[in-house]
């Protein structure tokens, strides 16, 4: 795996973003899988700042959504939905019918996971997929244990995810939060990944991830198996490489 290690956090986000501008001017017509979080929040400003001062051609592109929370509306403003609408979609000018995410207000969640897929894959092979990482090692909603065969699904939510999103949206306790997420197969079928990871708090679980042992205990570990995978890191995260 390539590991990229920025002096600064501004230097990190700049380079996450450069990164997906690039694809974009590389291939007008990529389709490239986003997530969201801290991590990404940062990269999508920078990435929304560049194309207000340089505009480029979006009207082919088509992003997606790695993951959603489940049976919360799209509106909430901590859905992964709303979030990359407003950092990414409308600043750069991404037509809505080139902003793929999976319906989450559905009776069979694991159905509506196999459909997201299926259309994803109606477009081809995704060209970028940009992952943050979890402290625990988790990618998209796949959470330590996941099969790396593991392809879209419904998964569980860590409870204090959960009961943090209960209070935030104001959701009653009965409703059942959940995730619903490409599986790790699925990431791993991408040409290329980057996994961007910053800050102190992340130091341990990247170098468990980038040196350790490929374990289902950390599901990043297998990106070390990816042919064109990058980490770009700050020099915190990086601390412990
Ligand atoms: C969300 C996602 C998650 C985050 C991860 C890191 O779409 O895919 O796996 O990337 O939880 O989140 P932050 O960046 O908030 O530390």
């Amino acid at each position: 795996m390539k590991v990229t290690i920025a002096r600064t956090e501004a230097e990190f986000f700049e380079t996450v973003a450069w990164r997906i501008i690039a694809q974009i001017l590389h291939k007008p017509d990529s389709l490239i899988g986003l997530a969201t979080g801290h991590t990404t929040k940062g990269v999508h400003e920078v990435l929304s700042d560049i194309y207000k001062q340089h505009p480029f051609d979006t009207s082919r592109v088509t992003v997606f959504g790695l993951d959603e929370i489940t049976n919360l509306p799209r509106d909430y403003p901590g859905s992964c939905y709303f979030r990359i609408l407003n950092q990414v979609v409308r600043p750069l000018g991404i037509s809505e019918r080139n902003f793929l995410m999976p319906q989450n207000l559905a009776d069979d969640l694991d159905l509506e996971a196999r459909l997201y897929k299926e259309q994803i894959t109606a477009l081809g092979q995704v060209d970028l997929q940009i992952l943050g990482i979890g402290e625990n090692g988790h990618i998209g909603f796949n959470q330590p244990g996941t099969s790396f065969e593991s392809r879209a699904w419904h998964s569980r939510m860590d409870s204090a995810l959960e009961a943090r999103v209960h209070r935030e949206s104001r959701t009653p306790d009965s409703v059942h939060l959940g995730g619903l997420t490409l599986g790790i197969q699925n990431i791993m079928h991408s040409r290329k990944i980057i996994l961007a990871a910053n800050g102190a708090h992340k130091a341990k679980i990247v170098a468990a991830a980038l040196k350790g042992p490929i374990t289902t205990q950390i599901p990043a570990s297998i990106l070390q198996l990816h042919p064109n995978c990058e980490a770009i890191l700050d020099r915190e995260a990086a601390a412990l490489l």
